[in-house]
């Protein structure tokens, strides 16, 4: 039987992985966003399919193709990104929330283009859904795992969002750092686990992150259903 799985220890595990950016309309033609390119979401989903996963990725707008092996659902907004995990939430093993989901939205967003006017101009902003937040209160089963993008205080606030999430492991890099972070094609990462030692890994591209973060999540799994 061993022989089947070998190379494929995720096999038969549903997950889900957000990714990217999310988008908050202003109006028809502006939006509220940030830097997430998604390349570190894309490369989770990526491997996690070729270990076997059934992965759906739920990803805000980004220029990267559809991951091969993976079920891709596009999304733009936090809420309509907060509808897609939800749905399907209860039948997942497995959800890793790479994405860089926006904290605010506009209260209002306009049906047609706003029009200058003189002086300045102010867009009140309301908060948006803490989607990890929701899925560590209703959790049963399920591994979640979180990422934290941080610029200072990184252990202390990597390890709040662990506690205050519900998560099993939070994932924390220095946005700061050179490396790390949004844009490029590496990253510096430490992993803190609910249970078990923490992780700090040295400079690596984000693939190879994505391999060692699924590392540990096949370990952690492993445990769970001994
Ligand atoms: N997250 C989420 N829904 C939100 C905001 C964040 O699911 N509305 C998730 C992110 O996908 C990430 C984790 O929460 O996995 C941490 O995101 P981060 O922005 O680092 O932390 P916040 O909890 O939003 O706190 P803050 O931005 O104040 O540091
Ligand atoms: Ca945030």
């Amino acid at each position: 039987k061993a022989h089947f799985t070998e190379g494929k220890p995720l096999q038969g595990k549903k997950m889900i992985v957000t990714a990217g950016p999310t988008r908050e309309k202003i109006d028809p033609v502006r939006f509220f966003s940030n830097r997430s390119s998604g390349k570190m979401g894309y490369a989770i989903a990526t491997e996690a399919a070729r270990l076997g996963a059934d992965v759906l990725l739920i990803s805000g707008p980004t220029v990267l193709p559809d991951p091969p092996g993976v079920t891709t659902i596009r999304v733009e907004s936090a809420a309509e990104m907060f509808q897609e995990v939800i749905n399907r939430y209860d039948e997942t093993n497995i959800v890793v929330k790479t994405a860089a989901v926006a904290d605010y939205r506009p209260s209002e967003s306009y049906s047609k283009k706003m029009k200058k006017q003189a002086g300045n101009l102010s867009i009140e902003m309301e908060r948006t859904t803490d989607i990890l937040k929701t899925l560590g209160e209703r959790k049963k089963e399920q591994l979640l795992i979180g990422f934290a993008a941080e610029t200072e205080n990184v252990e202390e606030y990597a390890r709040k969002k662990l506690f205050n999430k519900n998560l099993d492991m939070v994932v924390a890099n220095n946005v700061n750092e050179t490396g790390a972070g949004f844009a490029g094609d590496t990253n510096i990462v430490t992993i803190y686990k609910r249970v078990g030692d923490t992780l700090q890994l040295p400079l690596l591209s984000k693939n190879d992150v994505a391999k060692r973060l699924l590392a540990e999540i096949i370990k952690l799994d492993k445990e769970d259903t001994q």
